[in-house]
């Protein structure tokens, strides 16, 4: 993981591409997501991870259209869903009608550009979007993130994790993706070609170790610090800011 800092108009240009590539696709992922069961499986582990204290104000950063947030918001006071796409916060905000879920509220705005007060929120989540930041970005994100949470309040984030191949799980996540899109065919082969732009040179799809996220949460600060595999190629991280 490179920790060089990105300039501001890395990050603008990095920030507009996630914003048209999610508003593209916000209709599919809405549709899809809650029929991949691998997906469901860490959407689950994070709400039960992130479920604490009914009077708990929580925030759900990259929530695309309310995988995470929905499950969680009936176990906490209210919680506020964070995406770069103004079309996914109004398939969540529509979800959220459709289901009577009252305690909701939608932000469309970059995760890197939020402000809280400090010590202002008791739960952060993150389901599969942090893995779209900059490398430079994510521990400065995680940072941040220390500073909102009141002392007591836990960071859970899932999402794929894994490396460039640098060890042997690495290796077997790579070659287990590798082997499914071969199997589509010339489709999947143009995929492959497309992923290697997106993984290899960190374009679109920037995943790191579970050993990097469990360093970055260690460096901001946070205690018990833990982390789950769930599926092949995803886990959860979680910690708790020290003091209550
Ligand atoms: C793979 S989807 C995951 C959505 C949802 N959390 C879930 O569990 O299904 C990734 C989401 O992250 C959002 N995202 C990507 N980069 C972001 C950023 N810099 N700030 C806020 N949201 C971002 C995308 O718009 C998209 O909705």
């Amino acid at each position: 993981m490179t920790n060089a800092a990105p300039t501001p108009l890395q990050t603008d240009r990095n920030l507009a591409r996630q914003q048209r590539f999610w508003t593209r696709r916000a209709v599919s992922w809405d549709h899809g997501a809650g029929n991949n069961p691998g997906l469901v499986k860490v959407v689950n582990q994070v709400v039960e991870q992130a479920a604490g204290a009914p009077e708990d104000h929580a925030v759900d950063l990259g929530c695309g259209s309310g995988q995470v947030t929905l499950a969680l918001a009936p176990k906490v006071a209210s919680i506020l869903a964070v995406d770069i796409s103004d079309k996914m916060i109004r398939l969540l905000v529509d979800n959220a009608r459709s289901a009577g879920i009252t305690n909701v509220q939608g932000r469309a705005t970059p995760v890197e550009q939020l402000e809280f007060a400090p010590s202002s929120v008791d739960v952060i989540v993150s389901n599969y979007a942090l893995h779209h930041l900059r490398d430079a970005d994510k521990p400065v994100l995680v940072q941040r993130a220390y500073g909102w949470l009141r002392p007591g309040g836990r960071l859970v984030i899932g999402d794929m994790m894994f490396g460039r191949g640098g060890d042997s799980r690495d290796r077997e996540i790579i070659a287990s993706k590798l082997s499914l899109l071969l199997r589509k065919g010339p489709g999947g082969w143009w995929r492959i070609a497309k992923n290697a732009g997106r993984y290899l040179l960190r374009f679109q799809e920037r995943p790191v170790s579970i050993a990097a996220w469990e360093k970055m949460l260690s460096e901001a600060g946070f205690v018990k610090v833990e982390a789950t595999q769930v599926v092949n190629e995803a886990a959860v991280v979680s910690g708790v800011k020290p003091g209550s």
